[in-house]
């Protein structure tokens, strides 16, 4: 049978850049004879608008049962003043809770087209292409205690960072995984010189490095590691973090390549039955209300997160690499959406005619 691919268009812009991706999937298909069982679903204030929740279980367990889901964005001012316990964002926590998505990718990769468009000299970005993964479900953000409590006659305010062996041990896990599909270098990042949690850190993924002797693994302090993303991006390969770090450093790299309709993410939890992990792709971009409905949208983002798909959930790197091609064709013949316009005199191309144009590649 096909691998089953669950979409959640969401709100905003999503549906947009969405129908795009379907497109290109029909085309993939139609041509390469990759066909996908595809369902299609509500999630965020869509799924409340509906169901007065932002993911209805039967959505919820259709998305444990698929080989990938694909999200387009969620959210947008309608629902700002919902409580929080429905507003649409929770949709997408739940979906990554449930999933129990631990291994988040980001890419940061410089389309040679958009090597002026980044705010960093040409020659330090031009063709970059590292990935960060951070560790999605434990650490600061998660670990108890925590809270605002009273302290004498003042408040504190309490996160915990906290990893268990288990916790550190599956995300290096997938980040040598990465490293051994990619360039075999794996730079893990921490503040072992401040942090118990970092000094566990640093042993557990040396421990898991013994598994994966052809993969060169480096430390440094995340600090540090901000510091040489911005001076030497193309030093790294592969990086691994935790959730706080991950956070930042992975915004932080982003940026080095250009604007936000062109980043693709994928949350990677364990291996089902069929050896594939559990997954979820998305742009890293949210809903765009300003823009929304306007055929403005850059599809590119999601369209990148479908190829992550193709790549990490159905074994097809080398279909990924065709579609990633055709990208970075239609950038170089200069055809541009709204927000990748730096030169003047260049007319943006809709969300659909952008589509049209990687069809055509
Ligand atoms: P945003 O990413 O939606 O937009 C930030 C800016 O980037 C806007 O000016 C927007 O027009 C532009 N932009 C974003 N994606 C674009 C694309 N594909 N093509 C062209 N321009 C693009 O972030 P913002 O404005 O902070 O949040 C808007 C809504 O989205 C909020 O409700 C927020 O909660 C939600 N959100 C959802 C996320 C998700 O679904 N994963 C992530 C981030 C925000
Ligand atoms: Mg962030």
């Amino acid at each position: 049978s096909n691998p089953s691919l669950l979409i959640l268009p969401g709100d905003g812009i999503g549906p947009e850049v969405m129908a795009e991706v379907r497109r290109i999937i029909d085309w993939f298909g139609a041509k390469r004879g990759l066909e996908f069982d595809v369902s299609e679903d509500l999630v965020g204030g869509a799924a409340y608008d509906k169901h007065g929740a932002p993911l209805h279980d039967d959505t919820m367990a259709k998305a444990q049962e698929v080989d990938a889901v694909l999200l387009g964005a969620v959210g947008g001012p309608k629902y700002d003043d919902l409580d929080f316990s429905v507003k649409p964002e929770r949709g997408l926590l739940r979906l990554r809770k449930e999933m129990d998505l631990y291994s988040n990718l980001r890419p940061a990769q410089c389309f040679d087209a958009l090597a002026d468009f980044s705010s960093l000299k040409k020659d330090v970005v031009a063709g970059l292409d590292i990935m960060i993964v951070r560790e999605l479900t434990s650490g600061v953000y998660f670990g108890e205690p925590r809270g605002i409590f009273e302290e004498g006659n003042e408040r504190v305010g309490i996160n915990t960072q906290r990893y268990t062996e288990s916790e550190i041990d599956r995300v290096a896990r997938s980040a040598f995984e990465l490293a051994m599909r990619r360039g075999k270098k794996l730079c893990s990042m921490e503040k072992a010189n401040v942090m118990e949690s970092g000094i566990l850190w640093r042993e557990v993924v040396t421990r898991v490095g013994a598994d994966y002797p052809e993969v060169e693994l480096s430390h440094m302090y995340a600090d540090a590691g901000a510091m040489q993303l911005t001076r030497w991006p193309k030093q790294f390969d592969v990086i691994v973090t935790d959730n706080l770090f991950g956070d930042l450093l992975s915004d932080l790299a982003a940026m080095l390549t250009g604007s936000l309709g062109m980043l693709p993410s994928a949350s990677l939890g364990a291996p089902m039955a069929n050896g594939r992990p559990k997954a979820l792709y998305e742009p890293v971009h949210g809903s765009a209300p300003d823009i929304a409905g306007q055929g403005k949208a850059n599809p590119i983002a999601c369209i990148l997160s479908f190829a992550m798909a193709l790549r990490y959930s159905f074994d097809a790197g080398d279909e990924a690499a065709r579609l990633e091609d055709a990208v970075n064709a239609v950038l170089a013949d200069g055809v541009r959406t709204a927000d990748l316009l730096g030169e003047e005199g260049v007319t943006p191309v809709s969300t659909s005619q952008m589509g049209d144009a990687i069809l055509a590649k």
